[in-house]
């Protein structure tokens, strides 16, 4: 038996809902081999523990592995029937593999309860949570590595799969159909990675694109409690999960800050901002690094709540799938109506997202970003390269 939590009576433990374990395997070369000349390769194997409700994986032991295995995820145990040495349990309920009644390990039940009442399924928990960067600078990273243009990418990575996978036999041609207005609009979005860092975006112009893209056309009431949203770009299973938060530089009659976008009023709420930094320097952080992204006159920050999708969708293998395309379909849609505009306008998925969370408050578990998306006027000047190989947009 194990005696009680020092300085604390009895307590009840648990595993915590989502873990799952990876045996990592790092090679090394022996000092000793290197002096003598030789490639002796040490293989060392860590087993690491991937909880969904941890942002970090926690290296465990043999013993701790079969410890967690022993205990329930749903029903408490006796901290003093816990089988296992007690340092054991202690450094897991420390990590927060081991979830508590106690007050002290509040922190690790909550976000492991909001996992649980979120009903992800396992693998995508993990892959969200553990994709999740802070800090990363990946335009440094680039620069650093030499893996910037795309013939550095050819020198240092060969030759990519091709183009097109053309299958045996002959293709029947299609009939080249006369372009539109349409044609014309689609051939003009190009990501925009040259923003012009003076000019402001009208508020009306602004408001236009989210009423295009974002705004609840209809409001579909099924019940006093239950109501979908119709938009005008698909969701999966009708549910629209994903929030628009706004980090606002540049648009006339819109002080500069933090906003969170209602769909059914067509309204904006400024939101605290919980440190002093400019706003050019939040949006490069949360862009890990991109600065030729940063200037855009209005970020928008694309950030699903999981529990709405996994409402319908609960422990199911394609929730997180769906959900991600809901973004993508968001971004395309935001494209073209800024292209339409006018305006420029660019996605990207290389952000930090515990860095964005901290900015709008947001808790990582029940909400967290996928995206980011900046609007805006192109600049005059070509500094960093753009995709536009028919010079339509730089002519
Ligand atoms: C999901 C997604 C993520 C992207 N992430 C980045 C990014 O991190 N940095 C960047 O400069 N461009 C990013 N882009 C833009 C692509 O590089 C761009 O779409 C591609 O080069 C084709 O150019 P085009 O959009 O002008 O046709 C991203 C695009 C998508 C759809």
């Amino acid at each position: 038996m194990s005696p009680p939590f020092e300085g604390h009576s009895e307590m009840k433990l648990r595993r915590c809902t989502t873990v799952m374990f990876e045996p990592r395997e790092e090679v090394s070369l022996g000092l000793e081999a290197i002096l003598a000349g030789r490639a002796d390769v040490t293989t060392q194997t860590t087993w690491l523990a991937l909880a969904a409700h941890l942002d970090q994986s926690v290296p465990v032991s043999p013993a701790q592995r079969e410890l967690l295995g022993s205990l329930s995820s749903r029903q408490w145990t006796e901290s003093s029937d816990v089988a296992g040495a007690r340092a054991d349990w202690e450094a897991l309920l420390e990590a927060g593999l081991l979830i508590s009644d106690g007050d002290e390990h509040a922190r690790h039940r909550q976000r492991d309860e909001g996992m649980r009442d979120g009903h992800w399924w396992p693998l995508a928990a993990l892959v969200h949570r553990h994709a999740r960067w802070s800090g990363v600078n990946s335009a440094a990273q680039m620069r650093d590595s030499a893996m910037v243009t795309a013939k550095d990418l050819r020198r240092q990575l060969g030759a990519p799969p091709p183009t097109v996978q053309a299958h045996p036999g002959t293709y029947q041609p299609l009939p080249a159909v006369g372009a539109t207005a349409y044609d014309q609009l689609l051939e003009r979005r190009t990501t925009c990675r040259n923003f012009d860092a003076t000019r402001p975006v009208d508020l009306e112009q602004l408001a236009q694109l989210l009423q295009r893209t974002v705004k609840a056309q209809a409001v579909v009431e099924m019940d006093a409690d239950t109501a979908f949203l119709k938009k005008n770009v698909p969701s999966g299973g009708g549910l629209h999960p994903t929030e628009t938060y706004l980090l606002v530089q540049r648009v006339e009659g819109l002080e500069p800050g933090l906003y969170h976008y209602h769909p059914v009023q067509h309204a904006l709420l400024a939101l605290p901002r919980h440190c002093e930094r400019p706003l050019r320097d939040v949006a490069e952080a949360m862009l890990s690094g991109q600065d030729w992204f940063a200037d855009a006159a209005a970020h928008l920050v694309l950030v699903p709540r999981f529990a709405r999708t996994n409402w319908k969708y609960r422990n199911h293998a394609k929730a997180y799938r769906a959900l991600l395309l809901d973004v993508g379909h968001i971004s395309q849609a935001v494209y073209m109506a800024a292209t339409e505009a006018g305006l420029a306008a660019f996605v990207t998925a290389a952000i930090n997202e515990v860095d964005t969370e901290a900015v709008f408050a947001l808790d990582g578990v029940t909400q967290s970003p996928v995206a980011i998306m900046g609007v805006g006027w192109r600049s005059a000047t070509l500094d960093t390269a753009e995709f536009d190989p028919n010079k339509v947009v730089w002519p």
